[in-house]
C-alpha cells in the first residue's frame, strides 16, 4: 500500500509537561540524521535507531526519510491484500516519521509511520499523532516485530504536540492495538478521498498521550486523507 506523497511537516512545540511518563524519548542519532526543525522532537528521522529486544533476539530499528514503493514491495513480499482489500482501496497520507526493522541482511521486514494531523471533533480542531502503515512481512510475524513498531511509533507520537494518538485498523487488529492502550472511537470517522468525504470503512482507535486526555464526543472528521 503506497502512501500518497503529500507531506506534512509538524511545527510548534510540545507540551511535554502534560505528556505521560515514558513517552518522551531521545534516540541515538545514526549516520545521516536529519535535524528536526523548530520542534522538540529528538527522534532522528533517518538512520539507525536504538536496537529493540524481541522474543527472538535483538532487531535493527531504522528511521526512514520516506517509504519508497520498493520498500513497500520488499515488506509486502507478494502477499495479496495484507490490509484486507479495504486498506488497499483507500488513499493514505505519507507519514513524516517512518520506522522500519531490517533483518541481518539489511532487508526491511517491518514498517510503521507517524505524523501530526488535524482532526475535527464536533467541529472543533483536535491535533492527533496519527500512526499507520504498520506491517510485518508475513514470514516474520509472531516474533514481536509489530510490538517494536507500535511501541516506537508511540514514543514518536509522545514527542509530537498532540495529546492523543489515533489510528485506523481492520476489526481483526483491534485486540492487537488494545494491548498498547488504544481504545475504539465510538463515533464514525469521515475522511477525505479523491471522491470527497467518506465514512471510514475501518475501525478508528485512539490512545491518550497525556494523563488527562479523553476523546471528545461528536462527529469526527479528518479534513485530509487518513494515515
Ligand atoms: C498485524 C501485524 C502487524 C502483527 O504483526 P506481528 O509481528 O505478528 O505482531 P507481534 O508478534 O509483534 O505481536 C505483538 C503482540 O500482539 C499480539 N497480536 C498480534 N496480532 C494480533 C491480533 N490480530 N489480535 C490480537 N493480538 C495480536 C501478539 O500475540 C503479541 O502479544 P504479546 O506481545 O502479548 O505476546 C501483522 O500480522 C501484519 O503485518 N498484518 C498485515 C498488515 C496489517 O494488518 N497491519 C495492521 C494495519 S492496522
Amino acid at each position: 500500500m503506497g502512501d500518497s506523497k503529500r507531506g506534512f511537516v509538524p511545527r510548534g512545540t510540545n507540551p511535554q509537561n502534560k505528556k505521560r511518563n515514558g513517552r518522551c524519548w531521545t534516540g541515538t542519532a545514526g549516520a545521516g540524521t536529519v535535524a528536526e526543525e523548530s520542534t522538540q522532537i529528538h527522534t532522528p528521522r533517518r538512520g539507525a535507531l536504538p536496537p529493540a529486544a524481541t522474543n527472538v533476539g535483538t532487531v535493527h530499528v531504522v528511521g526512514l526519510e520516506t517509504i519508497t514503493d520498493a520498500d513497500w514491495r520488499q515488506v509486502i513480499a507478494g502477499e495479496p491484500e495484507p490490509w484486507g482489500g479495504v486498506g488497499e482501496s483507500l488513499r493514505w497520507r505519507a507519514k513524516t516519521h517512518n520506522l522500519g526493522v531490517r533483518d541481518d541482511a539489511g532487508k526491511l521486514v517491518a514498517l510503521a509511520g507517524v505524523l501530526l494531523a488535524e482532526a475535527r471533533v464536533a467541529g472543533a480542531p483536535l491535533q492527533v499523532a496519527g500512526i499507520g502503515g504498520v506491517i510485518v512481512t508475513r514470514v516474520a510475524r509472531g516474533r514481536g516485530l509489530a510490538r517494536v513498531m507500535i511501541e516506537r511509533a508511540l514514543q514518536i507520537a509522545g514527542e509530537l504536540p498532540a495529546e492523543r494518538a489515533m489510528l485506523f485498523c481492520l476489526p481483526r487488529n483491534v485486540p492487537l492495538y488494545s494491548k498498547f492502550g488504544f481504545q475504539l472511537i465510538p463515533e464514525p470517522v469521515f475522511v477525505r478521498q479523491p471522491s470527497g468525504m467518506i465514512e471510514m470503512p475501518m475501525r478508528a482507535m485512539w490512545n491518550p498521550l497525556a494523563h488527562d486526555a479523553h476523546w471528545p464526543a461528536g462527529r469526527v472528521e479528518l479534513p485530509d486523507e487518513p494515515f
